[in-house]
């Protein structure tokens, strides 16, 4: 893909699914990469793929919900290069269970990774991005950061918040006139690892919930998700629906307000994984 030739680019979460198929796509198209994630394992298998490719990589274990060790490796990166122009916030987790049924740790939990990790990817790479004179920064949140569905509380929370500080930095970036362009991105259902990493309430089976994201909601590969998510970061798009179904929901939610509340408490209650 063209634009991406020279740049810096910072993928957290690349050791699988989404994170990796964009830190390879980045590769493929001339980009330099900075890549992390907890299962160090599955970065060395990215890592590896991009050697192959011939781009330059440095791969690091980073826990994104640990913030001293984020703004140290964000340092880290800088002296390496030189210069860094994008962050990918994009390492996540999921958790299933209702509300009445959850330890507030389950819910600090989800909090901490997918919405305090975007949090510090953004806050400890923002300054290098404005001084590269060509930044950006792209938040995964979900299409559950556009509309909630029950048993999906914890994840909803994130998403939704996740959504809230990137169209607020956008917003911030334009009015300040910085150089940083600001792209939150909302993919449908990808088919990555992501359900079969997932946990759950106790009575709830993940690798039953697995079995069943896998098989009926998961309709997007991870390399067609790259794909779009960069052709929206080529454009500079505020946002990026990546697959049909996230596309039709949204537009459903547009239509009914909060009216589809009621529609996918009975409709989605079906399709999603433990919620009912
Ligand atoms: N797959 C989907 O259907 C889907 C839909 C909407 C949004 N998303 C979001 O896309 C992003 C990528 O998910 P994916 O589908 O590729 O899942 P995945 O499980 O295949 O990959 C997520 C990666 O994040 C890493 N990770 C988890 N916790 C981490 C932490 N604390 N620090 C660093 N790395 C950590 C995992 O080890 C894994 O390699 C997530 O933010 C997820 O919420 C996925």
């Amino acid at each position: 893909m063209r634009g991406f030739e020279g740049k810096v680019a910072v993928v957290t979460g690349a050791g699988s699914g989404i994170g990796r198929a964009l830190a390879l796509e980045l590769g493929r198209s001339g980009a330099l990469l900075a890549i992390s994630d907890v299962d160090v394992q599955g970065l060395a298998e990215t890592e590896a793929q991009l050697k192959q490719i011939g781009a330059p990589v440095k791969a690091d274990r980073l826990d994104v919900a640990e913030r001293e060790a984020f703004l140290l490796y964000a340092d880290a990166v800088q002296a390496h290069f030189g210069i860094v122009h994008q962050i990918y916030n994009n390492a996540g987790i999921a958790f299933t269970g209702d509300v009445e049924d959850m330890a507030f740790k389950d819910i600090e939990k989800v909090m901490d990774v997918d919405y305090w990790g975007v949090v510090n990817g953004t806050k400890a790479f923002l300054p290098y991005l404005i001084a590269s004179g060509d930044g950006h920064v792209i938040n995964v949140s979900s299409l559950f950061g556009l509309l909630a569905v029950p048993g999906q509380s914890a994840y909803n929370s994130a998403k939704f918040a996740v959504r809230g500080f990137t169209e607020a930095l956008r917003q911030e970036m334009l009015t300040k006139q910085r150089p940083v362009a600001v792209t939150c991105v909302h993919p449908g259902g990808i088919k990555t690892a992501i359900a079969r990493n997932a946990t759950a309430v106790e009575g709830l089976d993940p690798k039953e919930l697995a079995k069943q994201f896998d098989s009926k909601l998961a309709n997007t590969t991870a390399e067609r998700a790259a794909e779009i998510i960069l052709t929206g970061v080529q454009k500079k798009h505020a946002r990026v629906l990546v697959g049909a179904d996230a596309k039709i929901l949204d537009l459903i939610v547009r239509i009914t307000g909060s009216g589809y509340q009621r529609l996918f408490s009975t409709m989605m209650g079906k399709l999603v994984p433990g919620s009912h």
